[in-house]
């Protein structure tokens, strides 16, 4: 079970954090994207043992079985404009806490989390303009103690399977708050270059070939990221580089 009292409030942070855990909801980034919109400074986060309507990007459900994993949403409110790079800075701060427990993740831009070419977390980042601030939902799926769904239909594994044992998820959460509470302000305060760097070393599409899942005929190889967050790539065919937005493309990696 997932601690009620989980408390996480980081004390070098300017914001407070909120905390509401629920045993069922239908899924968290829905919930705090319909909360009232309160621009002040706190963080809220909802936190579930299960979504009965779990989403992924691109209109795909997300599995969420009940006590296995690890479903929540943070909402913040940014005031920088430009937030293209913010997926890859999440990213970074799940794969920050993965190894810390031994886990070594790489990212698949922009921003899924695989252990062996296997997804073990996905993210779900939506926003709505408030004013000058932007509301900032960022969904984090991480599978944890899950070791069979018939139901997900890519190659997946879980901190169990990778660990051969089951873990706690209430220190992965609270770590995890703390992360994403540190990254938020880090985002906020410098150029998108100090995420780049940190990236390039996890980047899972570097020199490797993959196709557009609606264009399964062109071949690209993966040459990093730009300061927006961009990917860059190469079509194989005729050797033009090109560049992609996270909305934009789903890329599949060729075996
Ligand atoms: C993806 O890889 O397609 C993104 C998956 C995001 C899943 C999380 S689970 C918590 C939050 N609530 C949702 O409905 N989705 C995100």
């Amino acid at each position: 079970m997932i601690n009620r009292k989980i408390k996480s409030y980081y004390k070098n942070l300017r914001s407070k954090v909120f905390l509401e855990v629920f045993d069922t909801i239908s899924s968290t980034n829905d919930y705090l994207l319909r909360k009232e919109k309160n621009k002040n400074k706190d963080i809220k986060i909802c936190i579930a043992e299960e979504q009965t309507k779990g989403r992924g990007r691109r209109g795909k459900s997300w599995i969420s079985p009940k006590f296995k994993n690890i479903y929540f949403s943070l909402n913040s409110y940014l005031k920088k404009e430009d937030l293209s790079g913010l997926s890859i800075a999440v990213a970074l701060s799940v794969s920050k806490v993965l190894t810390k427990i031994n886990v070594m993740s790489l990212i698949k831009w922009p921003n899924d989390l695989l252990v062996r070419n296997k997804k073990i977390c996905g993210i779900l980042i939506e926003t709505a303009k408030v004013g000058e601030l932007t509301k900032v939902v960022i969904g984090i799926g991480i599978n944890v103690n899950m070791d069979n769904s018939e139901l997900i239909d890519q190659e997946w594994t879980s901190i169990k399977l990778e660990k051969k044992q089951s873990v706690d998820r209430n220190s992965i959460i609270t770590e995890m708050i703390n992360q994403l509470c540190i990254t938020l302000n880090k985002f906020e305060q410098e150029e998108f270059d100090y995420f780049l760097k940190k990236f390039t070393s996890l980047d899972l599409l570097k020199d490797k070939e993959f196709t557009l899942k609606d264009k399964p005929n062109e071949t690209f190889i993966g040459k990093g990221i730009d300061n927006k967050g961009l990917l860059i790539a190469q079509n194989l065919k005729d050797q033009r580089i090109v560049k992609f937005s996270s909305g934009e493309v789903s890329l599949k990696l060729k075996k």
